[in-house]
Protein backbone atom coordinates (compact mmCIF):
# COMPACT_ATOMS: atom_id res chain seq x y z
CA UNK A 1 0.00 0.00 0.00
CA UNK A 2 1.31 3.83 -1.05
CA UNK A 3 1.52 5.76 1.82
CA UNK A 4 -1.09 9.12 1.98
CA UNK A 5 1.68 10.85 3.60
CA UNK A 6 5.21 10.08 2.13
CA UNK A 7 8.42 10.70 3.33
CA UNK A 8 9.02 12.56 0.52
CA UNK A 9 7.16 13.45 -2.97
CA UNK A 10 9.23 13.95 -5.93
CA UNK A 11 6.17 13.62 -8.59
CA UNK A 12 4.85 16.69 -7.21
CA UNK A 13 7.54 19.28 -7.90
CA UNK A 14 8.27 17.70 -11.39
CA UNK A 15 4.95 18.52 -12.15
CA UNK A 16 5.61 22.03 -11.31
CA UNK A 17 8.63 22.37 -13.60
CA UNK A 18 7.95 19.27 -16.16
CA UNK A 19 7.99 21.87 -18.84
CA UNK A 20 11.04 23.40 -18.31
CA UNK A 21 12.75 19.89 -18.19
CA UNK A 22 11.59 18.94 -20.95
CA UNK A 23 12.87 21.67 -23.00
CA UNK A 24 16.26 21.68 -21.28
CA UNK A 25 16.72 17.95 -21.81
CA UNK A 26 15.66 18.38 -25.27
CA UNK A 27 18.48 20.82 -25.56
CA UNK A 28 20.88 18.42 -24.97
CA UNK A 29 19.60 15.64 -26.96
CA UNK A 30 19.09 17.90 -30.07
CA UNK A 31 22.68 19.00 -29.86
CA UNK A 32 23.83 15.14 -29.20
CA UNK A 33 26.52 16.39 -26.99
CA UNK A 34 27.10 14.58 -23.98
CA UNK A 35 29.70 14.85 -22.10
CA UNK A 36 30.82 17.97 -19.96
CA UNK A 37 28.57 19.55 -22.49
CA UNK A 38 28.07 23.85 -21.64
CA UNK A 39 25.11 22.65 -19.23
CA UNK A 40 27.62 21.33 -16.68
CA UNK A 41 29.91 24.73 -16.95
CA UNK A 42 26.42 26.10 -16.59
CA UNK A 43 25.72 24.52 -13.53
CA UNK A 44 29.12 24.69 -11.54
CA UNK A 45 28.72 28.37 -12.27
CA UNK A 46 25.77 28.63 -10.71
CA UNK A 47 26.69 26.39 -7.48
CA UNK A 48 29.71 28.36 -7.24
CA UNK A 49 27.46 31.59 -6.66
CA UNK A 50 25.08 29.88 -4.47
CA UNK A 51 27.42 28.72 -2.60
CA UNK A 52 29.96 31.88 -2.31
CA UNK A 53 32.68 30.39 -3.90
CA UNK A 54 35.16 30.65 -6.90
CA UNK A 55 34.94 27.35 -8.29
CA UNK A 56 32.88 24.44 -8.69
CA UNK A 57 33.85 20.79 -10.37
CA UNK A 58 30.94 18.65 -11.20
CA UNK A 59 31.32 14.82 -11.05
CA UNK A 60 29.26 11.39 -10.79
CA UNK A 61 28.03 11.72 -7.23
CA UNK A 62 28.25 13.14 -3.83
CA UNK A 63 30.39 9.80 -2.77
CA UNK A 64 32.79 10.24 -5.44
CA UNK A 65 33.06 14.69 -4.71
CA UNK A 66 34.61 12.94 -1.21
CA UNK A 67 36.69 10.33 -2.98
CA UNK A 68 37.92 13.21 -5.27
CA UNK A 69 38.32 15.75 -2.83
CA UNK A 70 40.70 13.24 -0.99
CA UNK A 71 42.61 12.58 -4.14
CA UNK A 72 43.37 15.63 -4.88
CA UNK A 73 44.28 17.10 -1.36
CA UNK A 74 46.84 13.93 -1.62
CA UNK A 75 45.50 11.69 1.06
CA UNK A 76 46.07 8.62 0.26
CA UNK A 77 47.78 5.05 1.72
CA UNK A 78 47.58 4.87 5.69
CA UNK A 79 46.88 8.30 6.18
CA UNK A 80 43.71 8.85 9.31
CA UNK A 81 41.36 11.06 8.82
CA UNK A 82 38.58 11.55 11.37
CA UNK A 83 35.08 11.29 10.48
CA UNK A 84 31.64 11.33 12.35
CA UNK A 85 30.68 7.62 13.59
CA UNK A 86 26.85 9.09 12.63
CA UNK A 87 26.48 10.11 8.88
CA UNK A 88 25.71 8.34 5.62
CA UNK A 89 28.16 5.75 4.97
CA UNK A 90 30.10 7.15 1.95
CA UNK A 91 31.97 9.93 4.11
CA UNK A 92 33.71 6.82 5.47
CA UNK A 93 34.09 4.84 2.42
CA UNK A 94 35.27 7.45 0.40
CA UNK A 95 38.33 7.66 2.80
CA UNK A 96 38.71 3.96 2.18
CA UNK A 97 38.49 4.38 -1.16
CA UNK A 98 41.42 7.04 -1.29
CA UNK A 99 43.40 4.00 0.52
CA UNK A 100 43.11 6.70 3.74
CA UNK A 101 42.03 5.14 7.25
CA UNK A 102 38.78 6.31 8.76
CA UNK A 103 39.11 7.35 12.70
CA UNK A 104 35.24 7.50 14.21
CA UNK A 105 34.85 10.54 16.30
CA UNK A 106 31.64 10.85 17.95
CA UNK A 107 28.51 13.22 17.90
CA UNK A 108 27.01 16.25 19.61
CA UNK A 109 24.06 15.28 21.25
CA UNK A 110 22.24 18.18 20.08
CA UNK A 111 23.48 18.96 16.87
CA UNK A 112 23.79 15.07 15.62
CA UNK A 113 27.14 16.97 13.81
CA UNK A 114 31.33 15.53 14.73
CA UNK A 115 31.77 17.18 18.36
CA UNK A 116 34.59 19.50 18.35
CA UNK A 117 35.55 18.76 21.76
CA UNK A 118 36.23 14.67 20.36
CA UNK A 119 37.91 15.62 17.89
CA UNK A 120 40.18 17.37 20.15
CA UNK A 121 40.25 14.25 22.25
CA UNK A 122 41.00 12.48 19.23
CA UNK A 123 43.34 14.33 18.00
CA UNK A 124 45.68 15.09 21.21
CA UNK A 125 45.51 11.32 21.78
CA UNK A 126 45.74 10.08 18.23
CA UNK A 127 49.57 8.21 18.48
CA UNK A 128 49.53 6.01 15.17
CA UNK A 129 52.51 6.24 12.47
CA UNK A 130 50.97 8.88 10.48
CA UNK A 131 49.67 12.02 11.84
CA UNK A 132 45.90 12.41 10.74
CA UNK A 133 45.42 14.42 7.62
CA UNK A 134 41.77 15.73 7.23
CA UNK A 135 38.73 15.84 9.17
CA UNK A 136 35.74 15.48 7.21
CA UNK A 137 32.45 17.76 8.89
CA UNK A 138 29.45 16.48 7.98
CA UNK A 139 26.38 19.19 7.37
CA UNK A 140 24.15 16.78 8.74
CA UNK A 141 20.09 16.96 8.26
CA UNK A 142 21.16 20.72 5.95
CA UNK A 143 22.40 22.18 9.20
CA UNK A 144 26.80 23.16 9.42
CA UNK A 145 28.35 21.77 11.88
CA UNK A 146 30.54 23.88 14.44
CA UNK A 147 32.64 25.00 11.65
CA UNK A 148 34.35 27.63 13.99
CA UNK A 149 36.12 25.22 16.56
CA UNK A 150 36.77 22.93 13.46
CA UNK A 151 38.61 25.31 11.89
CA UNK A 152 40.52 25.99 15.08
CA UNK A 153 41.40 22.65 15.37
CA UNK A 154 42.21 22.21 11.84
CA UNK A 155 44.48 25.31 11.48
CA UNK A 156 46.35 24.04 15.07
CA UNK A 157 47.03 20.45 13.75
CA UNK A 158 47.62 21.54 10.32
CA UNK A 159 44.53 19.58 9.06
CA UNK A 160 42.32 19.60 5.54
CA UNK A 161 39.09 19.77 5.85
CA UNK A 162 36.41 18.49 3.66
CA UNK A 163 33.15 19.27 4.02
CA UNK A 164 30.24 16.78 3.72
CA UNK A 165 27.77 19.09 2.13
CA UNK A 166 25.92 16.38 0.67
CA UNK A 167 22.75 17.67 2.70
CA UNK A 168 23.32 21.10 2.58
CA UNK A 169 22.79 23.39 -0.31
CA UNK A 170 21.89 26.75 0.10
CA UNK A 171 22.99 25.81 4.04
CA UNK A 172 24.27 29.01 5.72
CA UNK A 173 26.68 29.08 8.76
CA UNK A 174 26.47 32.94 9.59
CA UNK A 175 26.91 34.76 7.07
CA UNK A 176 29.19 32.10 5.37
CA UNK A 177 27.97 29.19 3.16
CA UNK A 178 28.07 25.61 3.10
CA UNK A 179 30.83 24.44 0.54
CA UNK A 180 32.57 28.00 1.42
CA UNK A 181 34.18 27.11 4.96
CA UNK A 182 36.74 24.13 4.51
CA UNK A 183 39.17 23.26 1.66
CA UNK A 184 36.17 22.09 -0.59
CA UNK A 185 32.77 20.97 0.21
CA UNK A 186 31.08 18.23 -1.53
CA UNK A 187 27.45 18.02 -2.50
CA UNK A 188 25.12 15.15 -3.66
CA UNK A 189 22.60 15.57 -6.40
CA UNK A 190 20.78 11.87 -5.51
CA UNK A 191 17.09 12.38 -6.43
CA UNK A 192 16.01 13.29 -3.38
CA UNK A 193 17.93 15.52 -1.98
CA UNK A 194 16.96 19.19 -1.61
CA UNK A 195 18.36 19.62 -5.44
CA UNK A 196 17.95 16.39 -6.63
CA UNK A 197 18.81 15.12 -10.19
CA UNK A 198 16.98 12.01 -12.13
CA UNK A 199 19.72 9.73 -11.28
CA UNK A 200 23.32 10.21 -9.30
CA UNK A 201 25.10 13.71 -9.64
CA UNK A 202 27.47 15.48 -7.47
CA UNK A 203 29.83 18.76 -7.35
CA UNK A 204 32.92 20.40 -5.45
CA UNK A 205 33.27 23.44 -4.31
CA UNK A 206 36.33 25.55 -3.58
CA UNK A 207 37.70 28.62 -3.27
CA UNK A 208 41.34 27.32 -4.55
CA UNK A 209 41.97 27.40 -8.47
CA UNK A 210 44.83 25.13 -8.47
CA UNK A 211 42.62 22.27 -6.46
CA UNK A 212 40.13 23.09 -8.68
CA UNK A 213 41.98 22.37 -11.68
CA UNK A 214 43.46 18.77 -10.01
CA UNK A 215 39.83 17.99 -9.67
CA UNK A 216 38.86 18.34 -13.29
CA UNK A 217 42.00 16.26 -14.18
CA UNK A 218 40.85 13.75 -11.68
CA UNK A 219 36.98 13.31 -12.63
CA UNK A 220 38.31 13.06 -16.39
CA UNK A 221 41.00 10.20 -15.95
CA UNK A 222 43.61 12.70 -14.82
CA UNK A 223 43.56 14.37 -18.27
CA UNK A 224 46.04 17.58 -18.94
CA UNK A 225 43.48 20.56 -19.97
CA UNK A 226 45.18 23.52 -19.99
CA UNK A 227 43.30 25.60 -21.87
CA UNK A 228 42.40 23.11 -24.61
CA UNK A 229 42.26 19.56 -24.02
CA UNK A 230 44.66 17.37 -24.73
CA UNK A 231 42.97 14.13 -26.05
CA UNK A 232 45.16 11.08 -24.20
CA UNK A 233 47.45 12.87 -22.48
CA UNK A 234 47.49 11.84 -18.61
CA UNK A 235 49.20 14.04 -15.69
CA UNK A 236 47.91 11.66 -13.26
CA UNK A 237 45.76 8.16 -12.06
CA UNK A 238 42.29 9.86 -12.39
CA UNK A 239 39.12 8.41 -12.68
CA UNK A 240 35.52 8.53 -14.65
CA UNK A 241 33.63 10.54 -12.30
CA UNK A 242 32.42 13.24 -14.64
CA UNK A 243 28.48 15.01 -14.24
CA UNK A 244 25.55 13.96 -16.64
CA UNK A 245 25.05 16.43 -19.22
CA UNK A 246 21.47 15.19 -18.82
CA UNK A 247 21.60 15.86 -14.99
CA UNK A 248 23.04 19.12 -15.77
CA UNK A 249 20.05 20.08 -17.68
CA UNK A 250 17.67 18.76 -15.02
CA UNK A 251 19.33 20.42 -12.42
CA UNK A 252 19.90 23.38 -13.59
CA UNK A 253 15.80 24.15 -14.14
CA UNK A 254 15.60 22.80 -10.22
CA UNK A 255 18.56 25.03 -8.80
CA UNK A 256 16.03 28.62 -10.78
CA UNK A 257 13.66 27.18 -7.51
CA UNK A 258 15.58 25.74 -4.80
CA UNK A 259 15.82 29.15 -2.75
CA UNK A 260 12.01 29.70 -3.16
CA UNK A 261 11.51 25.22 -2.31
CA UNK A 262 13.95 25.85 0.74
CA UNK A 263 11.84 28.82 2.24
CA UNK A 264 9.25 26.17 1.72
CA UNK A 265 10.84 23.29 3.80
CA UNK A 266 11.44 26.36 6.92
CA UNK A 267 7.86 26.99 6.76
CA UNK A 268 6.50 23.80 7.04
CA UNK A 269 9.47 23.00 9.90
CA UNK A 270 8.12 26.13 12.01
CA UNK A 271 4.84 24.49 11.32
CA UNK A 272 5.73 21.04 13.31
CA UNK A 273 7.43 23.14 16.07
CA UNK A 274 4.38 25.37 16.47
CA UNK A 275 1.87 22.13 16.37
CA UNK A 276 3.96 20.10 18.72
CA UNK A 277 4.65 22.98 20.94
CA UNK A 278 0.72 22.41 21.75
CA UNK A 279 0.81 18.99 22.41
CA UNK A 280 3.60 19.09 25.40
CA UNK A 281 4.74 16.00 23.86
CA UNK A 282 8.26 17.85 24.10
CA UNK A 283 10.19 19.58 26.21
CA UNK A 284 12.09 22.58 25.18
CA UNK A 285 15.38 21.74 27.48
CA UNK A 286 15.52 18.05 27.34
CA UNK A 287 18.55 16.18 25.09
CA UNK A 288 16.92 12.97 25.25
CA UNK A 289 13.42 11.38 24.81
CA UNK A 290 11.52 10.42 27.99
CA UNK A 291 8.15 8.84 28.90
CA UNK A 292 7.46 12.59 29.76
CA UNK A 293 8.55 14.27 27.18
CA UNK A 294 8.40 11.64 24.46
CA UNK A 295 10.18 13.86 21.95
CA UNK A 296 12.88 15.86 21.07
CA UNK A 297 12.99 18.59 18.46
CA UNK A 298 15.38 19.37 16.17
CA UNK A 299 18.00 21.72 17.46
CA UNK A 300 18.81 25.26 15.79
CA UNK A 301 21.95 26.43 16.49
CA UNK A 302 22.40 29.92 16.58
CA UNK A 303 23.10 32.13 13.48
CA UNK A 304 22.30 28.88 11.79
CA UNK A 305 21.20 28.90 7.89
CA UNK A 306 19.22 25.29 8.09
CA UNK A 307 17.53 24.16 4.92
CA UNK A 308 15.63 20.90 6.59
CA UNK A 309 17.21 18.31 4.44
CA UNK A 310 15.03 16.09 6.99
CA UNK A 311 13.47 17.35 9.91
CA UNK A 312 14.85 14.74 12.39
CA UNK A 313 13.32 14.08 15.86
CA UNK A 314 14.24 12.18 19.19
CA UNK A 315 11.48 10.08 19.67
CA UNK A 316 10.62 7.52 22.99
CA UNK A 317 10.03 3.96 21.88
CA UNK A 318 11.31 5.41 18.20
CA UNK A 319 10.54 1.95 16.28
CA UNK A 320 7.18 1.38 17.56
CA UNK A 321 6.40 4.93 16.62
CA UNK A 322 7.50 4.38 13.56
CA UNK A 323 5.49 1.49 12.67
CA UNK A 324 2.23 3.18 13.94
CA UNK A 325 3.04 5.46 11.57
CA UNK A 326 3.21 3.05 9.18
CA UNK A 327 0.00 1.67 9.81
CA UNK A 328 -1.81 4.99 9.67
CA UNK A 329 -0.25 5.60 6.29
CA UNK A 330 2.37 7.86 7.51
CA UNK A 331 5.73 7.13 6.25
CA UNK A 332 8.98 7.99 8.31
CA UNK A 333 12.44 7.15 8.03
CA UNK A 334 15.50 6.37 10.10
CA UNK A 335 19.15 8.59 8.75
CA UNK A 336 20.93 6.52 10.09
CA UNK A 337 19.68 2.89 12.76
CA UNK A 338 23.40 1.97 12.81
CA UNK A 339 26.39 3.84 13.70
CA UNK A 340 29.61 3.85 11.29
CA UNK A 341 31.91 2.11 13.48
CA UNK A 342 29.46 -0.81 14.21
CA UNK A 343 28.85 -1.61 10.67
CA UNK A 344 30.44 -4.62 9.23
CA UNK A 345 32.00 -3.16 6.58
CA UNK A 346 34.06 -1.49 8.93
CA UNK A 347 34.76 -4.30 11.34
CA UNK A 348 38.38 -4.39 10.40
CA UNK A 349 39.14 -1.77 12.13
CA UNK A 350 37.94 -3.01 15.42
CA UNK A 351 36.41 -0.47 17.20
CA UNK A 352 34.58 -1.97 19.83
CA UNK A 353 30.85 -1.01 20.81
CA UNK A 354 30.59 1.60 23.27
CA UNK A 355 32.99 3.73 22.05
CA UNK A 356 31.16 6.09 20.57
CA UNK A 357 27.83 6.33 22.71
CA UNK A 358 26.49 9.62 21.28
CA UNK A 359 26.75 8.33 17.79
CA UNK A 360 24.87 4.79 19.24
CA UNK A 361 22.48 6.45 21.40
CA UNK A 362 20.91 8.20 18.54
CA UNK A 363 20.79 5.49 15.92
CA UNK A 364 18.58 4.47 18.10
CA UNK A 365 16.05 7.32 18.56
CA UNK A 366 16.39 9.21 15.26
CA UNK A 367 13.17 9.25 13.48
CA UNK A 368 12.75 12.02 10.10
CA UNK A 369 9.22 13.12 9.75
CA UNK A 370 7.94 13.52 6.21
CA UNK A 371 8.90 17.17 5.10
CA UNK A 372 9.11 18.74 1.84
CA UNK A 373 8.07 21.61 0.09
CA UNK A 374 4.65 20.50 -1.04
CA UNK A 375 3.50 18.56 1.92
CA UNK A 376 0.06 20.58 3.41
CA UNK A 377 -0.89 22.02 6.58
CA UNK A 378 -3.13 19.26 6.66
CA UNK A 379 -0.87 16.20 6.37
CA UNK A 380 1.24 17.93 9.06
CA UNK A 381 -1.14 18.07 11.69
CA UNK A 382 -1.90 14.47 10.98
CA UNK A 383 1.45 13.27 11.20
CA UNK A 384 1.42 15.69 14.63
CA UNK A 385 -1.95 14.12 15.77
CA UNK A 386 -0.77 10.65 15.04
CA UNK A 387 1.85 10.96 17.25
CA UNK A 388 0.14 12.34 19.96
CA UNK A 389 -2.44 9.36 19.58
CA UNK A 390 0.71 7.03 20.00
CA UNK A 391 2.12 8.18 22.83
CA UNK A 392 -1.03 8.75 24.91
CA UNK A 393 -2.46 5.45 24.43
C1 LIG B 1 25.87 12.90 4.31
C2 LIG B 1 26.03 12.27 2.96
N1 LIG B 1 27.26 12.07 2.48
C3 LIG B 1 27.46 11.54 1.26
C4 LIG B 1 26.41 11.16 0.47
C5 LIG B 1 26.71 10.51 -0.83
O1 LIG B 1 26.08 11.10 -1.92
P1 LIG B 1 25.69 10.21 -3.22
O2 LIG B 1 24.52 9.37 -2.84
O3 LIG B 1 25.37 11.24 -4.23
O4 LIG B 1 26.88 9.40 -3.57
C6 LIG B 1 25.09 11.35 0.93
C7 LIG B 1 23.88 11.02 0.13
O5 LIG B 1 23.52 10.01 -0.22
C8 LIG B 1 24.90 11.91 2.22
O6 LIG B 1 23.67 12.08 2.70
Amino acid sequence: MEPTIPAVNLRLQFESVREEIDASIRQVLERQSFILGPEVQELEQAVARAQDCSHAVGCASGSDALLLSLMALGIGPGDPVLVPAFTFFSTASSVVRAGATPVFVDIDPRTFHISPEAVRQALASHNAAKPVRAVIPVHLYGQCADMDALSEMAKQYDLHMIEDAAQAILARYGRRAAGSLGDCGCFSFYPTKNLGGAGDGGMITTQDASLAERLRALRDHGSVKNGSVKKYTHACLGINSRLDTLQAAVLIVKLRHLEEWTELRRKKASFYRAAFSDTGLSHPSAAYPTREAPVVLPYVAPDAGHVYHQFTVRAYRRDELARHLATKGIESAVYYPIPLHLQEAFSYLRVQPGSCPESERAAGEVLSLPLYPEITAEQQSRVVEEIKRFYSS
